[in-house]
């Protein structure tokens, strides 16, 4: 019993020497971080925590996205930002993106919508009730989410109109465009109907731009929706118009307008070399015959691809109404047959 007595007393003595030791070593390395803290770590500290409340303020539980090469903005709440969101959008778009992330406040979301005035004025922002449901409409193509039409369903609400500010989403896409052109309305737009890269204004403004009208010389095509070639409207322009290689005014504002759109969004991937590039860079001075010298050229002007095809404008040198792509004027169909009967020299 004695023996175990002492023992515990030493072992309790033991203790009490190793815990002063580790207690005045623990004061030293107190007093050395206290002095490092002083010169160099309490500066840094003041900057990272600004760096941090300029990077983590607000509401942190949403991601947000804007669609590579249209641009329109969602938000989906999660339970953790993930700021890695923020790859693969339109360069002019950043800004009004970070002030919708900094912002954003789930409590104002109604009819799936989020509203609300920022510094550019009001914006709405589609909000989808998940991330996958995100994941869907970012990754839809130019061309999908122009021929998107079902209410309810993935549709940015263009159809083959004009949408001003007054319709449902125009708070939402209009923003957009605001920012990425200065414009306001389709209007103010209509400058920026050339440009490829700006799909977003051929959906919503397919009138002012020509989508909806197949004599309109447009070139570029992505964001038109191709059903639209389907009303009435399209087909009676089509049936209407002459047979005639550039033999109306018409016809000769299109060509202008065709060659000029050709260049302007072919500079910097064409060479200014390329004798379609060189005639178009000296406005087109000439009339269709032009196209008949390289085979490849009359191709070019005459088909379809991510491109209007000019037909309506050269219908004769075009093969018209050989090529049935649907851009053949209904006049070519209706001479051909008398022509054919009467020319016994084919
Ligand atoms: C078209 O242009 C060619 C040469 O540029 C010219 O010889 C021809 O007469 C023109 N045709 C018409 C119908 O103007």
């Amino acid at each position: 019993m004695a023996s175990i007595q002492r023992f515990l007393v030493k072992e309790e003595q033991k203790t009490y020497v190793f815990n002063l030791a580790s207690l005045l070593k623990l004061l030293v390395l107190c007093a050395v971080l206290w002095v490092l803290g002083v010169t160099t770590l309490m500066p840094n500290k003041t900057q990272a925590q600004t760096v941090r409340e300029m990077i983590c303020g607000g509401n942190r539980d949403f991601v947000y996205g804007s669609h590579p090469t249209i641009g329109p903005i969602f938000v989906a709440d999660t339970t953790q930002y993930n700021l890695k969101n923020a790859e693969n959008m339109l360069p002019n778009i950043a800004n009004l993106v970070e002030d919708v992330v900094f912002n954003y406040d789930p409590a104002d979301v109604k009819d799936y919508m989020w509203r609300t005035t920022l510094s550019g004025g009001a914006v709405a922002v589609k909000h989808l009730p998940t991330v996958t449901e995100m994941q869907a409409w970012l990754s839809m193509t130019e061309a999908e989410a122009a021929e998107e039409t079902d209410y309810g369903s993935r549709s940015y609400g263009t159809f083959c109109e004009d949408r001003s500010r007054d319709f449902w989403e125009g708070d939402w896409l209009w923003p957009t465009i605001e920012t990425l052109t200065g414009a306001k309305d389709c209007a103010s737009a209509k400058p920026f109907c050339e440009r490829r890269d700006l799909p977003l204004i051929r959906m919503m403004c397919p009138e002012t731009c020509g989508c909806v009208d197949p004599l309109a010389g447009l070139y570029v095509d992505n964001g038109c929706r191709q059903l639209c070639r389907e009303t009435p409207e399209f087909q009676a322009a089509l049936a209407s118009a002459a047979c005639q290689d550039l033999s109306n005014s018409k016809q000769e504002l299109a060509w202008q307008r065709w060659w000029s759109g050709f260049y302007s969004n072919e500079r910097g991937i064409w060479s200014e070399d390329n004798e379609m590039m060189t005639f178009a860079r000296g406005g087109a001075e000439g009339n269709c015959s032009f196209l008949l010298s390289q085979d490849w050229m009359a191709r070019t002007f005459c088909q379809q691809r991510q491109t209007r095809p000019g037909t309506m404008i050269c219908p004769s040198v075009c093969g018209c109404p050989g090529i049935t792509d649907g851009w053949c004027p209904g006049s070519c169909l209706s001479d051909a047959t008398p022509a054919e009967g009467g020319d016994s020299s084919r």
